[in-house]
């Protein structure tokens, strides 16, 4: 995120602002998953995914005995994705995660591994059957919306968080957290792992605690 704490600016354009050590960083973090997920709006804004490319890398996942791409997972409603978009080349697995009306259309193409019809967006459960899919590691790549979804269910465990040297400013511009926010009283909190600077870069790792009532604005 920005120095102003905005994951991209307001015109929702695909974020590229992290340094090369950054994206050396995510890659780091994806090679450790099983899977990793982001929202709908994640992959319209970028057309890709990150997969590991680096070759010390992959050989770690297949000394463990792990495939060497983890399962890329999108989550979306509209599930409006054009098959052109190199996300659709790259080499790794696909999955989608979508209601059954979508799913019956992407499970007749080619495109997705597994389309999961998803009847009722009940994180805990979703989390729980993907377990039972052998997915026990899996990161959350954004945007904001699905990171407030999977905060509020309380189905996160670890935050990274890296802050980049510019400022993006404007109302609209999405945070690493939306959705309708939480109320100081009953908000997620985390205990603070590590801070490591890199370059003009910083690292942050956090622990979310657990057991804490989180509450939507609203109530
Ligand atoms: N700086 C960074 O590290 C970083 C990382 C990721 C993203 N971004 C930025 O964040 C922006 C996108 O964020 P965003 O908040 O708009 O999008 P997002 O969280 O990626 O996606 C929101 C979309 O996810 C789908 N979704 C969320 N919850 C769902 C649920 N319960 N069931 C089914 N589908 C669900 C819906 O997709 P459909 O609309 O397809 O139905 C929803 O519109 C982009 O501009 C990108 O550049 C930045």
């Amino acid at each position: 995120m920005s120095a102003d704490g905005k994951i991209t600016d307001h015109l929702h354009s695909p974020a590229r602002f992290g340094s090369s050590q950054d994206k050396a960083h995510l890659e780091r973090q994806i090679a450790q998953q099983d899977g990793v997920l982001f929202g709908g709006g994640t992959l319209r804004a970028y057309h890709t995914s990150l997969s590991v490319r680096t070759p010390a890398l992959i050989e770690q996942r297949q000394a463990e005995n792990r495939p060497p791409q983890p399962i890329q997972m999108v989550c979306s409603r509209r599930a409006d994705f054009n098959p052109d978009w190199r996300f659709f080349q790259q080499p790794f697995p696909r999955w989608l995660l979508t209601p059954p009306e979508k799913a019956r259309f992407w499970q007749q193409s080619p495109h997705f591994e597994r389309v999961l019809a998803i009847e009722s967006w009940h994180w805990p459960a979703i989390l729980s059957q993907l377990y039972d899919f052998g997915l026990h590691k899996l990161a959350i790549l954004g945007g904001g919306e699905l990171v407030a979804q999977l905060l509020e269910a309380g189905c996160v465990d670890e935050l990274w968080l890296t802050v980049c040297p510019l400022i993006l400013g404007g109302k609209t511009a999405p945070t690493p957290v939306d959705g309708e926010g939480f109320l100081a009283t009953h908000a997620p909190q985390l205990e603070l792992l590590t801070v490591q600077q890199g370059g003009q870069e910083v690292f942050l790792h956090f622990r979310a605690k657990k057991n804490h009532p989180v509450g939507k604005q609203s109530e």
